[in-house]
């Protein structure tokens, strides 16, 4: 018996190792793309790359580019990326100035659901005005999101997984194994869980068109592949069952449990798979191996609970024994839960103050409210009447019954935690909330009045890429205004101006869409009002635009409501953390090891705490290699490529990094975090990690990649003009 308390602790704390905080759901979302979103373009892209939240299943998911007359200018089939499997592109013809629509479509290799979204972005003219046309609205007619249906499934899946678990756990631990009890648990569970995976074979087949894709679902995809794992442990599990329902004699208990506790865990194995933990691009492994513990430690917990008191119903005189040996795992389990959940928590939630405006900041309140109700009762049984039933060694009747009572309430209240999670998991947190779908809105209205006219325009969202303009004209009714103009000029002369035809739309109301506005800063809008009597008016009506480019979702990297260093921590970075505080733990315990289980105990402790330390060293400086490290810059860095660099750098750069690359550009506040200064950071790191950074931009932070707009030599120039710049010890 202690044996087993100690294998699981050990198999706990191996797999603490790997704790990661499960990213809550976020499908297939569009999380950054390239050229980016509402980008306006000097020159034409030859491929546009979209980067996911999720691996992509690439039977399924797909990117087109549409000009203003919704023709494709993608040429052959969607490209996937071996290294990269949340990554998609397509090449596109060479593009005119104008405005493109990306459409893009998904399904998600991690949880099977598909999703479609668009955006749009701009090739500007050639003296850089914003070109004519707009993007278009396309019909998207594949079903999105995941239905309420799905998350109520997906809930009681768990609950049912959580349960057998604990009953596999509880024929085990107790002497004599009191698996007739358990039996109809397990059998219910089962029958519970095969219902549900065949629920979400089915939809996921309908999701896709009709049931005839039960097959792609099964068979052609990474989800799919786990659910068919599911699949064969719940059947093989659901025979054995039946066989010891059947022949009661034949089947020996301890096998059955046996078989049951593989199964039970490859059961796990392919729920937590296909969590979203698994969704983190190449983390996956850790993501799943953290999922799974997670999951392991509430089916010990709780599901041991309720199995638990099932089991002690018939047999009372062993209580206190049972309760002690089983507070001895959970206990193991309780605090790694804690702060698992707490570290998920502060990940998922980028202000405390958006909490309550989205439904999952609302149900994630309710989970800390009963989350507090299930850790008080749980404090209560285990520091207040467990001790005191042991003390009474069990014959105080009172006191048995409250504490009956109170475990069935701790049970009760973790059953409600895990259907929560579940439902939880199911909604976009706000960390992962897709931004290219909630625009921002500056809408603008200015009135002007020139001599007997009087006009105000509207600007429509006001922001950087596609706009309407609607002027609304009072005029005398015996000189009416017959034609608009818009003309746009951009602060910078250089830019513009562009001068554009608006359409009539009746009741004195003059409209144009498109993407006029190709740049943030401020822009003057003239209007050219044609009269009736030939005597033409000009009014202007100036405006600051804004970049409607937003942060990516992927918030979880910018270290959520108390802004954890984990913007700069790897899986790595957080694997070598784990690695040290259960090492550390190790050694701290081994006394106390020692004195409970003996002194092999002990030397496994002494074996795990050094271990620990090996796997931390080992991530924190072998596996990581910072991108781009070992690049060696093949551009000289000779005053020719500076200038080429410094040129490069006031067109594409400023805007974020400001002129003095101070990191305080008009754009660096729309930013998550304003961009770092360079003078400050450039000296510290190598042109390798500068190029790279260059190139694939920085994940999580607004810098963007400028791998297709800019050449491999456009930019070294641009590291050797930041080297020249901002690193006093660079010498040309
Ligand atoms: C949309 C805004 C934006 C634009 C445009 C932009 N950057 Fe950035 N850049 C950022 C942000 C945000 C960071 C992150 C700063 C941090 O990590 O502290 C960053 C970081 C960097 C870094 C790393 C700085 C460091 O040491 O941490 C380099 C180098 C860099 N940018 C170069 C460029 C170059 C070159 C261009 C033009 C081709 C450019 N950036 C354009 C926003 C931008």
């Amino acid at each position: 018996m202690t044996r087993a308390v100690a294998v699981l602790l050990a198999v706990a704390a191996v797999l603490a190792v790997w704790l990661w905080p499960q990213s809550a759901d976020a499908h297939a979302l569009l999380a950054r793309a390239d050229p980016p979103v509402n980008a306006s373009l000097r020159e034409s892209p030859t491929l546009v790359t979209l980067f996911m939240t999720e691996q992509l299943q690439r039977t399924h998911s797909s990117v087109q580019v549409l000009d203003s007359a919704a023709q494709r200018r993608d040429i052959g089939e969607t490209e996937f990326s071996d290294e990269v499997p949340t990554q998609m592109g397509v090449r596109v013809l060479k593009l005119e100035p104008g405005v493109y629509t990306v459409v893009w479509e998904t399904l998600s290799e991690v949880d099977g659901h598909t999703w479609t979204g668009s955006y749009v972005f701009s090739v500007l003219n050639q003296d850089g005005s914003a070109p004519s046309g707009s993007g278009i609205a396309i019909d998207l007619d594949r079903p999105g999101p995941p239905v309420a249906a799905d998350a109520v499934v997906k809930a009681i899946g768990l609950a049912a997984l959580v349960l057998f678990v604990g009953a596999v756990l509880i024929g085990w631990l107790l002497r004599p194994s009191p698996l007739p009890t358990l039996l109809p648990l397990m059998a219910g569970t089962l029958a519970i869980a095969i219902a549900g995976t065949a629920y979400e074979s089915i939809a996921g087949a309908l999701r896709l068109g009709d049931i005839g894709f039960l097959g792609d679902v099964l068979f052609d995809s990474r989800n799919g592949l786990w659910l068919q794992q599911r699949w064969y442990a719940l059947i093989l599990a659901a025979l054995a069952l039946s066989a010891r329902l059947i022949w009661p004699r034949s089947v020996d208990s301890r096998m059955l449990l046996r078989l049951l506790a593989v199964l039970a865990l490859a059961w796990l194995a392919s729920t937590s798979a296909v969590s979203h933990g698994a969704a983190i691009g190449s983390g996956w492994i850790w993501g799943t191996l953290f999922d799974a513990l997670h999951l392991s430690l509430v089916a010990v917990w709780i599901g041991g609970l309720a199995s638990l008191i099932l089991a002690l119903k018939d047999r009372p005189e062993v209580r206190v024994e049972a309760v002690r040996r089983f507070s001895l795992v959970a206990a193991a389990s309780v605090p790694v839960l804690f702060a698992a959940g707490l570290l998920s928590a502060l990940i998922q939630i980028p202000d405390v103050g958006g909490l309550v405006d989205t439904d999952w900041g609302l149900v994630f309140i309710v989970k800390v409210v009963v989350l507090l109700a299930l850790f008080s009762a749980a404090a209560t049984n285990a520091f207040l009447l467990r001790p005191r039933d042991a003390d009474s060694d069990g014959q105080d009747e009172d006191l048995a019954r409250r504490f009956r009572r109170m475990m069935r309430i701790e049970t009760a209240l973790g059953l409600v935690v895990i259907v929560v999670s579940a439902v939880l998991t199911q909604l976009p947190s706000p960390a992962s909330a897709q931004p290219e779908i909630e625009q921002k809105d500056n809408t603008v209205v200015e009135t002007v009045a020139r001599g007997d006219v009087v006009v105000s325009l509207e600007i429509s969202p006001n922001l950087v890429g596609f706009n309407t303009w609607t002027a609304t004209v009072d005029a005398p009714s015996d000189n009416p205004v017959e034609d608009l103009l818009l003309r746009f000029r951009y602060q910078d002369a250089a830019v513009g101006p562009v001068t554009v035809n608006t359409t009539p739309i009746g009741d004195g109301r003059f409209q144009l869409e498109g993407a006029y506005f190709g740049l943030p800063g401020d822009w003057t809008v003239e209007m050219e009002l044609r009269r009736a009597s030939g005597d033409d008016l000009v009014a202007a009506v100036r405006t600051s635009v804004e970049s409607g480019y937003q942060a990516s979702p992927f918030a979880a990297d910018r270290g959520g409501a108390l802004a954890l260093p984990l913007t700069q921590m790897d899986w790595n970075g957080v694997g070598a953390l784990w690695a040290l505080i259960v090492g550390g733990l190790a050694w701290i315990n081994r006394p106390n090891l020692r004195d409970r289980f003996g002194p092999r105990v002990a030397d496994g402790a002494f074996v795990g705490a050094v271990l620990g330390l090996i796997v931390a060293v080992v991530l924190l400086t072998g596996l990581h290699v910072e991108p781009g490290r070992t690049l060696a810059n093949p551009v000289a860095l000779t005053a020719d490529s500076v200038e080429r660099g410094s040129a490069l750098f006031a067109a594409n750069c400023v805007s974020c990094h400001g002129g003095t690359g101070a990191g305080d550009g008009p754009l660096a506040y729309s930013l998550p975090a304003p961009p770092a200064n360079f003078t400050i950071h450039v000296p510290f790191h190598p042109d390798g990690v500068l190029y790279a950074w260059i190139t694939d931009g920085i994940r999580g932070t607004g810098m963007p990649g400028w791998s297709p707009q800019l050449s491999d030599q456009e930019r070294w120039d641009l590291v050797n003009y930041l080297r020249a710049n901002f690193d006093p010890l660079a010498t040309q």
